[in-house]
């Protein structure tokens, strides 16, 4: 809590990745002042780490090969063409020195020009799905008061960190909005914040409710095409902007779980979407339109984006861009790319990924979810045939677009060390980076990630035996977790609702289908997995060949998509030789097994870091070794009732009961 920002000093990872380092001395050369070159003098007098007594130049240059806030690094010298680019000119120069990567010049542009955190925080203070403490932005009765010190200086250092890592917009509240946020105090608030963020680079958003212009303003109707909704827009637009001059846009989450949009008025995300960006576009500002729709219908679930927005194609605003999430469905940790992706050629659109770790074990567990947005960004849509990755659609290299954005659910809240998991920092970090370079290498952003957070100055002493074992465990992280959640394609099997353990029993006639688990793995005596083929709800058609056919045919489909898009015999052979059964066992064991390797890799780093941060991640890992054994158990003993198989004799037994399982992981206190 607020004890943690007083007392930084203590290795409680408050500092993340920008841990004080002694510096070297240097002094910087500079023609130009401004608030943006002023941090970044600054950030180099505080971590010089290159030749003692050497003399930095920040240089505006007209380079070519430099774009946007790009930047040219020499050893003692930094060319941009803007004010920012010479501030992530620095920090990459700094963390370059840190990894002991000096020499040579070194070019480094933006993929994406709009790089966002979406806060999915409440005004009251409370954050969906976040795990990592209360907001850091909003409090309950005072949210509308003035800033005090401490959160001043936090939000220097949100922005400091945001800053050393490229992202350059943040959305500040819960797309699951509360009209509220548009009203004078509110504004107010977001513009106090937005006033210490912009030397940082980092631009303000805010999530708005569709009804906005009824919950708070006097209207009737929020329809899009009334003229006095539009006035209400345009009006509360000029208001922003005078408070926010440099105000990013509007994040929208419209007709999906309950949230109002157009249709409740009979007009479409066209409608919708447009109206708002025709308010904001005198300003500059954009609408990041959501496409996480589904209605409560018979249709496969993960069909229904795609089907609501392909045929708008090309029919939005120049200042708007649709904002899908990784995967067709929601968050899983392994899903296919949404086939969104894929079909708007005319319309930009945004990655969303979720930081948070909303499916994948919260701040307990540590899952490295940078091979999971790699995986995704170099998915090959074959929109424009082979090469037209989900990073190459979206970045507008294949369609030259001018606006390009992408998304990441931010894991940040007021606990110490900001996002409740030591390791959980890193998927902050690695969003970051992926969103500045879609073409980084998970494994050296783990490499950099590890050294600058854990070790001193280009210390070359620890790489074989600390950089080295913690860079496998984070490598191999995300597989492990899936492994011991959902092998082989399996997913939604959460328990219900705060989506936490495992629940593949669940099923609840009150609530739609699509949101319990028997819905999405179909086991039966005969098999298990969700037939998405031709001759089952045919989803595949909505990706572009040769992928379709390829997803199509059981035996061509990728393993780790198999009961994604089929559903096989227990008896169905793999490509290894087991059968579907045998193999499931093996998986859920290998993710256990996983886990327990963690412990002992970070039980062999004692002595090597800090104390505190040593003993809170081994801390961390016993209860994702106990929630890991509960995901083998539940899931294993559940299915098992279909497979009507053994478990292999070579693997460990089980060592908990089906019944006792049921009842803890329905439990809100099973955390
Ligand atoms: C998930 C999540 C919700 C969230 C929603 C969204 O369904 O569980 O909490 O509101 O995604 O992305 O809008």
């Amino acid at each position: 809590m607020l004890t943690g920002f007083l007392n930084a000093k203590a290795e409680n990872g408050h500092d993340l990745w920008l841990r004080n380092k002694s510096a070297k001395n240097v002094s910087v050369n500079i023609s130009k002042k401004s608030a943006v070159l002023e941090i970044a003098v600054n950030e180099i007098k505080k971590g010089w780490q290159g030749k003692d007594g050497a003399t930095v130049k920040f240089e505006f240059s007209n380079d070519a090969s430099i774009y946007g806030d790009g930047f040219k690094l020499e050893n003692t010298r930094i060319l941009a063409k803007t004010d920012l680019g010479i501030l992530y000119g620095a920090f990459e120069l700094l963390r370059r020195q840190l990894v002991g990567k000096t020499s040579g010049s070194y070019t480094s542009n933006p993929s994406y020009s709009r790089r966002i955190l979406n806060h999915w925080d409440n005004l009251d203070g409370s954050v969906e799905r976040g795990y990592a403490g209360k907001s850091i932005f909003w409090k309950n009765d005072e949210s509308a008061k003035e800033l005090n010190r401490s959160e001043i200086e936090r939000y220097s250092q949100y922005g400091r960190a945001n800053a050393s890592i490229g992202i350059n917009g943040t959305v500040l509240n819960n797309v699951n909005a509360s009209s509220k946020i548009l009203t004078a105090p509110y504004l107010k608030r977001a513009s106090a914040i937005a006033d210490i963020l912009r030397p940082y680079g980092l631009q303000v958003y805010l999530s708005a409710n569709f009804s906005s212009p009824v919950t708070i303003g006097k209207l009737k109707t929020a329809d899009p095409l009334n003229p006095q909704v539009k006035k209400w827009w345009v009006d509360k637009a000029k208001e922003i902007y005078k408070l926010i001059p440099d105000f990013g846009g509007f994040l929208v989450k419209a007709n999906s779980e309950g949230q109002p949009g157009p249709q409740n008025f009979g007009r479409t995300h066209v409608d919708g979407a447009n109206m708002m960006a025709d308010a904001l576009a005198p300003f500059g500002g954009i609408v990041m339109w959501r496409a996480f729709v589904y209605e409560p219908s018979k249709e496969d679930r993960t069909k229904q984006a795609y089907k609501e927005f392909h045929g708008f194609d090309g029919q939005f605003k120049k200042n708007v861009i649709i904002q899908i999430k990784n995967g067709p469905l929601d968050f899983q940790p392994r899903e296919p790319f949404s086939p969104l992706f894929g079909a708007m050629t005319k319309t930009p659109v945004m990655p969303e990924f979720q930081i948070t770790q909303e499916y994948l074990g919260w701040s307990n567990q540590l899952v490295f979810l940078s091979t999971l947005w790699e995986e995704c960004l170099n998915s090959d849509t074959y929109q424009k045939g082979k090469g037209s990755t989900v990073g190459a659609v979206t970045d507008g290299s294949i369609d030259n677009r001018n606006l390009t954005a992408i998304a990441g659910v931010a894991n940040i809240g007021l606990d110490s060390n900001w996002t409740g998991h030591i390791f959980a920092q890193a998927n902050w970090y690695a969003f970051g980076r992926l969103a500045w370079n879609n073409q980084l290498k998970s494994d050296d952003i783990a490499d950099e990630w590890i050294r600058q957070t854990f070790l001193e100055t280009a210390d070359k002493s620890k790489d074989q035996n600390f950089v080295k074992p913690v860079k496998e465990m984070m490598m191999e992280s995300r597989e492990t977790a899936v492994n011991y959640m959902m092998p082989l394609g399996l997913h939604h099997i959460f328990a219900e609702g705060h989506h936490y353990g495992p629940a593949p029993w669940f099923t609840n006639k009150a609530i739609r289908e699509d949101w319990t688990a028997v819905y999405y793995h179909k086991a039966d005596t005969s098999g298990i997995g969700f037939d998405r083929s031709v001759s089952g709800s045919n989803a595949v058609e909505q990706y572009n060949e040769p992928l379709r056919s390829k997803l199509n045919n059981v035996a061509t489909c990728p393993e780790e998509y198999l009961l994604w898009f089929h559903h096989v015999p227990w008896t169905y052979r793999l490509k290894n030789g087991n059968d579907l059964w045998t193999e499931m066992c093996y998986r859920y064991d290998a993710g256990l097994q996983g886990v327990r390797e963690f412990q002992r890799t970070w039980d062999k780093t004692k002595g090597l870091i800090d104390t505190d941060r040593f003993v809170a991640v081994q801390s961390k890992l016993r209860t994702q070794n106990r929630d890991a054994q509960i995901w083998k158990d539940a899931c294993l003993l559940y299915f098992q009732q279909f497979s009507q198989r053994d478990i292999p004799l070579a693997l460990e037994r089980p060592i908990h009961d089906l019944d006792a399982l049921k009842r803890l992981t329905q439990s809100r206190d099973y955390e």
